[in-house]
């Protein structure tokens, strides 16, 4: 599996005197296995540009090439590229119609033409996975809380056995409890699957624990694209786009111009617990 989109630009209401540039000549390449953050703030361009990753909205110039092919050439199979590059839109409980939540997850893997009992198998598989216990199977998704209506609707394009994995501001509008359960599910995910994962947010302390690649967007450009600690050693500039490091670079970056000899390209509090312990000689 590789994506790469290819000097892509999406414009909504081309040609009229509403014309938004949604984002212009972006060019990214995804490795299988990837774990890839999209961040930048409201407006910036990244779940217009994720929804072409499926094929969804469609590029006014650039392509898509998925594993060679390109996604927009007439007769291209979208269909089948929908089923593996699964995309959760931003508050996908309000896509959950089901009568049970097990009825809800089977619905994918049933379109796609498997078996009822695959289909039931799968869907069980996933169930299991994002952490939905028995007893809530067979209950109606809508009496759930936030963050288990979430559980299920990751779930639903979990069970179509995707080899890409979008998630669009996964946490948003959840409270704090919820918010730590969907993010502890996509550690889960990220460890115990080979899924290629394609994560957007706008909080950069959220994705310092495990992206392999961090792609800054500004105002429709791709600002930076690169391994994280790069990234955030660009504090000051990410700060003047309204983003923010983690809370540990700045707390390295302190020490260090207070004398102590630390190393501040590092981005996780745990990272930071030993550098501090080393500094201090323990
Ligand atoms: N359906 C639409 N019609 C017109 N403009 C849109 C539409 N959807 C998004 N936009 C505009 O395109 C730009 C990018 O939006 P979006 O991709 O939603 O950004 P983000 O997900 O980073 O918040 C914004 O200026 C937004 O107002
Ligand atoms: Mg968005």
């Amino acid at each position: 599996m590789k994506i790469i989109i290819d000097h892509l630009t999406h414009k909504y209401e081309k040609g009229t005197s509403h014309e938004v540039v949604a984002f212009e000549d972006v060019n990214i390449v995804i490795e299988e296995g990837q774990f890839v953050c999209l961040i930048g703030h409201t407006g910036c361009g990244k779940s217009t540009l994720i929804q072409h990753l499926n094929g969804i909205l469609k590029p006014d110039s650039g392509t898509i090439y998925y594993n060679g092919e390109d996604i927009f050439e007439k007769g291209y199979d979208l269909r089948s590229l929908r089923q593996k590059v699964g995309l959760v839109f931003q508050y996908p409980e309000h896509q959950l119609f089901g009568e049970t939540c097990f009825s809800d997850v089977c619905y994918g893997p049933l379109n796609m033409g498997l078996s009822k009992k695959e289909a039931e198998l799968r869907s069980y598989e996933v169930m299991k996975l994002v952490g939905i216990d028995d007893e809530i199977f067979y209950q109606s998704p809508f009496n759930l809380s936030g963050g288990q209506k979430r559980k299920v609707a990751i779930a639903g394009i979990l069970a179509m056995r995707p080899e890409v994995l979008i998630l669009d501001e996964p946490t948003a509008g959840l409270d704090p409890l919820g918010q730590k359960e969907i993010f502890n599910l996509i550690k889960k995910i990220q460890k115990e699957t080979n899924l290629t994962i394609i994560l957007v947010s706008h909080s950069m302390e959220d994705v310092a624990n495990y992206a392999d690649k961090i792609v800054v967007m500004n105002h429709g450009h791709v600002l930076y694209n690169d391994e994280p600690k790069k990234v955030f050693a660009h504090y000051d500039e990410l700060e003047k786009i309204g983003l923010k490091a983690p809370f540990a670079s700045y707390l390295m970056a302190d020490l260090s111009k207070k004398g102590f000899d630390v190393d501040t390209n590092i981005t996780t509090n745990e990272e930071a617990v030993s550098e501090i312990l080393h500094a201090l000689g323990r």
